[in-house]
C-alpha cells in the first residue's frame, strides 16, 4: 500500500490489517515505525521486495492531493500525481500486481452533479486534469485495473485535520466557522472508504467505481448536521462564495457523484453524516488531547 500516512491510507493499512490481509504500508516524509520509506517520483521500482511473495493489490493512495499543492508546484505534483503514479502502475503490471488508483470527484467540472461512472470527465482543477490523465491510461492501456473515485473523506478522529476536526477546534475556540455557500459534495465516512475498497477487492472488480455516501450536501448543512449530532452550539457562519476563498485553481460547484454501480455490486450501506457525528463526538469524550 503505497501513502499508507495519508488521510485515507492510514485508515485503510490499519483496517485491512485488522481483517487478517498482508499488507505493506509506505510513507514519504512522515516517517513512521512499521512503513518503508517511498517517494514515487524517485523510487527504482526494481528494488522492491516483492519477490517470493506473492501480492494481489497495489493500492495507490500516495499523491499529492492538495489542490492549491498541484497548482502551486505544476513540475513537482505532474512528477508525483502522473509520471511517478504511471510508472508505479506499469511496475505492478509487469509484476503481476492489479493496481488500485484512487481518484476524485474534481474528475468532473462541477457543472451538474449526480455524477455517474459513465459521464464524460471534464475537470477544472490541475489536480482534477492530473486525475484524468492517469485514469484515462489506465482504461485505455490496462484492463486490469481498479479505479475508485472518492468524494470528499470525514473522519471521526478529533485530532486530525479533516473537516470535522477543522469545524470542532473553530467552534471550541469560539471562531465563525467559513463555508463556501456554492459548493456541493458527498461527504464519505473514511471507514465506508477502506470497507467499500475492501469489499471491491475481495470481490476482484475491475473498471471503475464511485465510492461515496450518496446524500448530496452544501457546507453549511453538513455543518449544521454535525452540530446537532454532537451537541455543539451552532457557531457563527461566514458564507462566501468559492471564489472569494483566493483559491489558485477554482473549484467546481457541485462535484457530487451516484454510487449506483457500487451499490447495486455490493448492497454496501454508507454510514449517515449524523451517524459519523456522533461517532466524531464519542471520540472526542475519549480523547483528552482533542
Ligand atoms: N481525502 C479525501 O477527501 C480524498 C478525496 C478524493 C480523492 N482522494 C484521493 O485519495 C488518495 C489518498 O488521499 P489522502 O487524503 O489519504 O491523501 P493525503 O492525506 O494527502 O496523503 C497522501 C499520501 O501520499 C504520500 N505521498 C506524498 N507525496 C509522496 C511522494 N512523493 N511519493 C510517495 N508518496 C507520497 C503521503 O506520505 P507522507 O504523509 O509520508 O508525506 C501520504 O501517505 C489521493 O490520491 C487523493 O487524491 C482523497
Amino acid at each position: 500500500m503505497f501513502g499508507a500516512t495519508g488521510n485515507v491510507g492510514r485508515h485503510l493499512f490499519v483496517h485491512l490489517r485488522t481483517k487478517g490481509w498482508t499488507v505493506i504500508g509506505t510513507y514519504a516524509q512522515c516517517q513512521t515505525e512499521g512503513l518503508v520509506r517511498f517517494r514515487i517520483e524517485e523510487e527504482d521500482f526494481t528494488q522492491f521486495p516483492v519477490a517470493g511473495s506473492r501480492w494481489d493489490y497495489g493500492i495507490i493512495c500516495s499523491a499529492i492531493s492538495g489542490i492549491d499543492l498541484c497548482r502551486r508546484d505544476v513540475v513537482r505534483s505532474r512528477a508525483v500525481n502522473v509520471v511517478g503514479t504511471l510508472r508505479l502502475v506499469q511496475w505492478l503490471i509487469n509484476a503481476g500486481i492489479c493496481p488500485v488508483f484512487l481518484s476524485s470527484d474534481y474528475v468532473f467540472g462541477g457543472d451538474k452533479g449526480g455524477y455517474r461512472e459513465a459521464d464524460t470527465v471534464d475537470p477544472v482543477t490541475l489536480y482534477g486534469q492530473q486525475k484524468v490523465e492517469v485514469e484515462t491510461k489506465l482504461e485505455r492501456y490496462h484492463a486490469k485495473t481498479l479505479i475508485v473515485r472518492l468524494s470528499k473523506v470525514v473522519t471521526s478522529d478529533p485530532t486530525d485535520s479533516t473537516l470535522f476536526s477543522e469545524w470542532y477546534r473553530t467552534i471550541r475556540a469560539g471562531k465563525p466557522v467559513v463555508c463556501a455557500s456554492d459548493q456541493f459534495f458527498c461527504p464519505t465516512f473514511v471507514e465506508d472508504v477502506v470497507n467499500g475498497l475492501r469489499v471491491l477487492m475481495e470481490m476482484r472488480a475491475e473498471g471503475l467505481y464511485h465510492v461515496c455516501q450518496p446524500k448530496r450536501y452544501d457546507r453549511v448543512t453538513l455543518l449544521e448536521e454535525f452540530c446537532r449530532n454532537t451537541g455543539m452550539r451552532c457557531p457563527a457562519v461566514e458564507l462566501r462564495q468559492s471564489a472569494a476563498f483566493g483559491f489558485l485553481d477554482q473549484r467546481g460547484r457541485d462535484t457530487s457523484m451516484s454510487p449506483d454501480k457500487f451499490l447495486k455490486a455490493t448492497g454496501f450501506q454508507f454510514t449517515s453524516m449524523g451517524a459519523c457525528s456522533r461517532y466524531f463526538m464519542e471520540k472526542v469524550k475519549l480523547c483528552p488531547c482533542a
